[in-house]
């Protein structure tokens, strides 16, 4: 495969700055090489960076127009690099997605397919612009690529993303107007509890078994808080009682050996926040399981 890095160095999508260090923090711990390593043709594409935006004072929302601008150029590079191969979006944080995913929209739009979106999340991030307690835009990217109301100023989506189409893994930490929107919604919403009850691979294999008969392309959004802050110190909002490495492994393994995950995004990490490179290195190794590392092959499916 022909894996192609963008560094998505954004941090206007909360008030604690960091993840802008993140796509170097990939570069530094070997993202390129250990890919190399595994026989994918590499490009690192270098840094995206937002279209001219004008900076404007809001009661609530933070940065609204750079991350606007941000949304822009990344929903070209992901459309751009689906085109190519398999884009990697080194971020930084979340709000990036609100670019990567409505590129991907495109894409699969272009190419007569259905596009699905996996989200490895401790936080549901489906907030909108008018119920986001913290005006701070990581939250709602979810919201925006299902089409909810008052993302006023962003580019138009089009058709929304199905909900259906989307699965959230990891779930611990949601708002309550959150919690309300979603339990209206079809979004498979797999939370701590069902992980502790059934294992995270039955929840993801019914995923992704959908995304197969549906011929999907699937885009993959790897929250490091997805993790337990004890793997993965390296982000601004941690939440206990996270998936442990072995978990998010077995996640990215499957990915790998169902073939269809056509883009992924890191995001989140905070370089400034890392012990020794960590987490940064932690996030490298599952994005190499997720293109293919593997301790042995698996003739069949064990669950
Ligand atoms: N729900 C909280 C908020 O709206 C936390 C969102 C965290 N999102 C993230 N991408 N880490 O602020
Ligand atoms: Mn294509
Ligand atoms: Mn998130
Ligand atoms: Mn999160």
């Amino acid at each position: 495969q022909t894996c192609i890095l963008y560094g998505a160095p954004m941090d206007s999508g909360k008030r604690r700055r960091g993840c802008l260090m993140g796509p170097d923090a990939y570069r530094t711990a070997g993202l390129a090489e250990a890919l190399q390593g595994l026989g994918h043709r590499v490009e690192d594409r270098g840094n995206v960076g937002p279209a001219a935006f004008t900076p404007a004072p809001h009661a609530r929302l933070h940065a609204l127009e750079e991350t606007i601008a941000w949304t822009t150029a990344l929903a070209d590079a992901a459309e751009r690099g689906l085109q190519e191969g398999v884009p990697i979006f080194m971020g930084g944080d979340h709000a990036l997605a609100l670019g990567t995913v409505l590129g991907a929209m495109r894409h699969a739009d272009a190419e007569g397919r259905p596009l699905f979106v996996l989200w490895l999340d401790a936080h549901s991030d489906f907030h909108t612009p008018a119920t986001t307690d913290t005006g701070n835009l990581h939250g709602t990217p979810l919201g925006y690529v299902t089409g909810r109301p008052d993302f006023d100023g962003f580019p138009a989506i089009g058709t929304p993303l199905p909900q259906e189409n989307i699965a959230i893994i990891g779930l611990r930490s949601v708002d309550s107007a959150e919690r309300a929107a979603l339990q209206e919604t079809t979004i498979q919403r797999v939370d701590m509890r069902e992980i502790d009850e059934t294992g995270i691979a039955r929840p993801l294999a019914r995923f992704l078994d959908r995304v197969t008969a549906a011929n999907g392309m699937l885009h993959v959004s790897l929250d490091v808080d997805f993790l337990d802050p004890s793997v993965a110190p390296a982000v601004g909002t941690t939440v206990p009682g996270g998936a442990t490495i072995r978990e998010a492994h077995l996640v990215m393994e499957m990915l790998h050996d169902s073939g269809l995950m056509t883009s992924l995004d890191l995001v989140e990490l905070n370089p400034f926040l890392d012990e020794r490179g960590r987490t940064a290195q932690v996030m490298v190794d599952l994005a190499a399981s997720a293109l293919g590392r593997r301790v042995f092959d698996r003739p069949t499916r064990a669950y």
